[in-house]
């Protein structure tokens, strides 16, 4: 090994308690009992050590009585809090007597005390103890764990946070559309692991999305329960807007370049928008964003691009709809005159025509919701 000479002081405890502070990490409960008491300790410093055999470490002060008694007892069980278990870490950080107390446990396969709540646990048995400065070093043999989805707490400078991993990208898009394709009952919570299991996606990825889904307004969060939002007008307009964007490009390369083929397709797929709504109403939602979608996606495809149709079909235009729309939603005459103008202008190849009634026809949503707040606030006043 090679010789290093330590010319400069080394840092001061301060010093190195704040740099070393920097290191974010989890927090845990270190469990054991020793003679029917149980004790525990709030503790950071936790390291995986090897998985064959799985074992870990940890570090823990001389001078802390879960500590003593781990050096007695050669057992001891790793609690990994949950993001909301901050008063937990703070209680058993303390030198309280009474730590247990309003704590619920369970006992795990060596008697130690499991805390109820923990996103996981690690349940083992000391191999050998290491004197390292002020602190033990407990290396162990893990004897069972056990997890559940949730997110940790994490322990940062001296406070404590939250830790969220970026969900993974393929997952995000497909709890997005469950969540916004669910007409089931608004009131049901969401539940990680029916989703993964329906999705098949890992739990924790289902989790990670329902979080990420939060900052979007699709999903409200109560403590570790979830439940679907109606879809925020905002989002159903910004649909619209990537919609429309799709369609000008698609209509503006197209229109004058379509064949009477495609054209008498494209009048077929038209008619077979104009039923699903009596009175100003959707009779028929589900038909209606059936053949609505039919005819949008032709428009696309007109272009001949499998990407930008692949593109297009990703928006699960349809799966917002079935939220949105529903038999109370206005079905305005405009919707088919809109509908109407635009095969017209491909007939005729009149792009401005096309272009100008995509436009408008992006707006109905927008139009119809505000047309309904204000009859809304009429029939308050
Ligand atoms: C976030 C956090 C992490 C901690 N990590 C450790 C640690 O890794 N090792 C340690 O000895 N003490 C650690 N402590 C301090 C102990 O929890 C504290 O000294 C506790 O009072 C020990 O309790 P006991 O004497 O009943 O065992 C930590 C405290 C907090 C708040």
């Amino acid at each position: 090994m090679t010789e290093v000479e330590i010319t400069a002081d080394g840092p001061s405890k301060g010093e190195f308690r704040d740099v070393m502070g920097r290191f974010a990490s989890g927090v845990t409960v270190i469990t054991t009992t020793l003679d029917g008491e149980d004790l525990g300790a709030a503790a950071s410093a936790v390291s995986s050590l090897s998985d064959e055999p799985p074992s870990l470490l940890i570090c823990l002060n001389v001078t802390s009585t879960t500590a003593q008694a781990i050096v007695k007892t050669g057992t001891f069980a790793v609690n990994v809090l949950a993001e909301d278990s901050a008063p937990i870490a703070q209680r058993f950080a303390s030198k309280a007597p009474d730590k247990f107390q309003t704590i619920a446990v369970e006992r795990g396969q060596t008697g130690v005390p499991l805390i109820a709540g923990c996103i996981a646990h690690f349940e083992c048995v000391v191999d050998e103890t290491v004197r390292g400065g002020t602190h033990l070093v407990f290396l162990a043999r893990v004897v069972r764990v056990s997890s559940k989805p949730g997110n940790p707490l994490a322990y940062f400078r001296g406070s404590f946070g939250r830790m969220e991993t970026a969900p993974d990208a393929a997952a995000l898009h497909a709890v997005r559309d469950y969540v916004v394709g669910a007409v089931t009952d608004e009131a049901q919570p969401l539940d990680a692991e029916a989703i993964a299991a329906e999705l098949d996606i890992e739990v924790g990825r289902a989790y990670q999305s329902l979080v990420a889904l939060t900052t979007e307004g699709l999903v409200r969060r109560t403590g570790a329960t979830f439940q679907v939002e109606p879809v925020p007008d905002q989002v159903i307009f910004d649909y619209y807007a990537a919609k429309l964007a799709i369609e000008i490009g698609a209509a503006a390369q197209t229109v004058g370049a379509v064949g009477p083929d495609q054209l008498a397709e494209l009048r077929t797929l038209l008619e077979a928008t104009l039923e699903f709504s009596v009175d100003g109403q959707f009779s028929d939602p589900e038909g209606w964003i059936r053949a609505n979608s039919a005819f949008h996606e032709y428009l696309v495809g007109l272009a001949g691009s499998v990407i930008l149709t692949e593109t297009y079909k990703g928006l699960r235009l349809p799966a917002m709809e079935q939220r949105s729309i529903r038999e109370s939603t206005r079905a305005t005459a405009a919707l088919h005159d809109d509908h109407r103008a635009i095969v017209e202008g491909y007939e005729k190849g009149d792009v401005e025509l096309v272009l100008r009634t995509l436009t408008a026809h992006a707006k109905r949503p927008q139009e119809t919701r505000a047309e309904a707040a204000a009859t809304a606030s009429a029939a308050v006043s």
